[in-house]
């Protein structure tokens, strides 16, 4: 009868049924709302009444049958759809991973931080100035009027009359000052400008800028502190040496210079032999530019300093070139790395 002929039929295409869907589709053939067995069923109705309960159970039994077979085929496509899956998606956990890149602070930032650690550690606390300032703060108040050759030291970025990019740290000095009655030890970090470009040299630099205001300070007081930032910054035996020089917003004006610290003072191509470093600019806060923030020379005295960061972390690092700062090269960036 026909109904073995379904079956064996039914059991070759599920066999031949690649994947869960072409065997769901099979399915559908015999067993869904349009299939084989289903329209056998629906054939009851033109068979005689005699003979229709043999027919009815032949055609149910093939239908448990029928899916009997499909439940049996479709866990053995799962099984063998899932194998595939875990071997596809296979993960070798012993493979080295991808590394994430860590960035690094850039070595001015590094400097400036150190600076900053060692200065505070000696109770100075930190104050920032505007970068576009007026002459009167960038040069006034700081004893050089415009007539001034001290002017001439530094050539300015005008942004138009009496506003300017500021050409020294200094100039928070008299910002400070006119804010804050002494005792003051104040550190100041900051960009600074100037037209100026070659190797040590570019039209935008950092400074560090240090003041000391209280009553009885005196130049030992800033040769005792400059000791500690040398040693601190370079070396353990680092020393500091002051020449006389002159700065309009101190008297007296001093050079500061380090030892070198790649020969220890004996006088090398990078000290160019004298065994000293200049690194900094200071001396004894003139008594005008107190007076023009209104602190009494009489009764208080103070020190300043300033320095150029691109300038401490060439010597600390033996960088040859200022532009190195600012072309973000990774390669030389990355040196820089904890
Ligand atoms: N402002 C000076 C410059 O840019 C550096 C300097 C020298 C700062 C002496 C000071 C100082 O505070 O006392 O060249």
């Amino acid at each position: 009868m026909e109904v073995d002929e379904v079956m064996q039929e039914a059991a070759r295409e599920a066999e031949q049924a690649q994947n869960s869907r072409e065997l769901y589709e099979v399915k559908m053939r015999y067993l869904g709302r349009t299939g084989k067995v289903t329209a056998l069923l629906k054939s009851m109705r033109e068979i005689s009444a005699d003979k229709r309960p043999a027919f009815g159970k032949t055609v149910n039994a093939l239908r448990e049958k029928l899916e009997t077979l499909f439940s049996a085929h479709e866990e053995r496509a799962k099984e063998r759809e899932l194998a595939r899956r875990l071997a596809e998606e296979r993960i070798d956990v012993t493979m080295p991973g991808r590394r994430a890149q860590k960035g690094a602070l850039h070595p001015v930032t590094r400097v400036k931080n150190e600076l900053i650690d060692i200065f505070a550690g000696m109770g100075f606390e930190v104050f920032e100035g505007p970068e576009i300032e007026t002459e009167y703060y960038n040069f006034t108040a700081l004893n050089t009027p415009a007539d001034h050759p001290a002017r001439d030291m530094q050539d300015t970025f005008y942004i138009s009359d009496g506003i300017l990019l500021r050409t020294q740290t200094s100039a928070g000095q008299i910002r400070l000052m006119e804010k804050k009655k002494p005792p003051i030890k104040m550190l100041s970090p900051g960009r600074v400008f100037r037209s100026d470009d070659d190797a040590t040299h570019s039209p935008m630099f950092h400074q560090m800028e240090g003041l000391v205001v209280d009553k009885g300070i005196t130049l030992c007081d800033l040769q005792g502190m400059l000791d500690e930032f040398a040693r601190t910054m370079f070396s353990s035996t680092s020393k500091t040496r002051l020449r006389p020089s002159y700065f309009p917003f101190t008297e007296p004006s001093v050079e500061v210079d380090v030892s070198c610290a790649a020969c220890g003072g004996k006088g090398c191509p990078l000290c160019k032999g004298t065994g000293w470093i200049e690194v900094l600019g200071a001396g004894m806060v003139n008594r005008r530019v107190l007076e023009n923030c209104g602190v009494d020379p009489e009764e208080y005295a103070g020190f300043a300093f300033g320095m150029g960061i691109e300038r401490i972390a060439m010597l600390k690092y033996g960088i040859g070139h200022i532009r190195l700062f600012t072309e973000n090269d990774v390669r030389f960036l990355e040196q820089f790395k904890d």
